[in-house]
């Protein structure tokens, strides 16, 4: 395969699905393709590749560095059993992503993007919402743009989780959670306005992690950034990927809002998820540099 990618953009500003290749043996051309409409569209579909876990982490490779290797995001257990309670922290986790966000914004390094892909799929296909966040601030009136420039929020996975009701019930010692992101340190601070670092375009870093606007008591803060989200995740600017079993996909974290989706937790889901690291230069929280 040459150039050209057997590429179909999704009904939104951004996305496409990728046909006709197989992620397990890229050529160097292709892999350049891909490289390139990925910052093009954001998120890429690639249907039916049932990747191995080694090479869905080979994949995501290719773009960077990674923040952790092929983790299960799954409401099945080690054991096989099914985490359906509502008090169940594997269930609190899961129903905390419902939230529009970006991945690892409450980490020192936001991350670059990610592959995600499906092993098993609940019957109605669990969908995964993905929001372009350059077209949102591009729908921003000039006012509002002007408003935003220069303001900082932080970042927090306390505070998601604990706005949401759903932080775990198992504590350490110390008192806090052992759950990746719950880190003991400072909250991450971070531009309401970013400019991506590879496309040069600006686009909102917002969603269910961000609060605390520096300058502004918290109410309006919170009442800001609700209104951000509910004005950015609208169509034409939102896409809801429904799952079929082996495929695979990567969105640009940089850019995208994504949120998972209510589904019958008595059935088995069990999706993968690979993350790029995102590179210091561009994606230090500003208080950690
Ligand atoms: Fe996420």
């Amino acid at each position: 395969m040459g150039e050209t990618l057997d590429i179909e953009p999704v009904d939104a500003s951004f996305g496409a699905t990728v046909r006709g290749l197989e992620l397990r043996s890229l050529d160097g051309q292709t892999w350049q393709a891909i490289r390139r409409a990925w910052l093009e569209y954001g998120l890429l579909i690639f249907p039916a590749q049932h990747l191995t876990r080694d090479e869905q982490n080979e994949f995501a490779l290719r773009f960077g560095e990674l923040e952790f290797a092929a983790a299960p995001i799954s409401n099945v257990g080690k054991s096989g059993r099914i985490h359906s309670a509502p008090d169940d922290d594997v269930v609190k986790g899961i129903r905390g992503n419902e939230g529009w966000h970006h991945d690892s914004t409450y980490m020192p390094v936001q991350a670059k993007g990610a592959v995600f892909t499906a092993e098993i799929v609940p019957s109605c296909g669990a969908p995964t919402g993905f929001a372009d966040m350059r077209a949102a601030y591009e729908a921003l009136d000039a006012d509002t743009q002007q408003q935003l420039a220069g303001l900082q929020a932080y970042h927090s996975l306390y505070y998601s989780q604990g706005r949401a009701g759903y932080l775990p019930s198992k504590t350490n010692d110390r008192g806090g959670y052992d759950q990746y992101g719950y880190h003991d340190g400072e909250p991450c601070l971070r531009p309401l306005v970013k400019i991506h670092p590879e496309t040069g375009r600006p686009n909102l870093c917002i969603g269910r992690h961000a609060y605390g606007i520096i300058g502004m008591e918290p109410a309006e803060s919170e009442a800001l950034l609700d209104r951000l989200v509910v004005e950015a995740c609208r169509p034409p600017r939102v896409h809801f990927h429904r799952w079929t079993e082996g495929d695979a996909i990567v969105w640009d974290n940089r850019r995208l809002l994504h949120c998972a989706t209510e589904f019958d937790l008595t059935e088995p889901r069990r999706m993968w998820h690979t993350r790029i690291a995102g590179e210091r230069e561009s994606e230090l929280a500003v208080n950690y540099a």
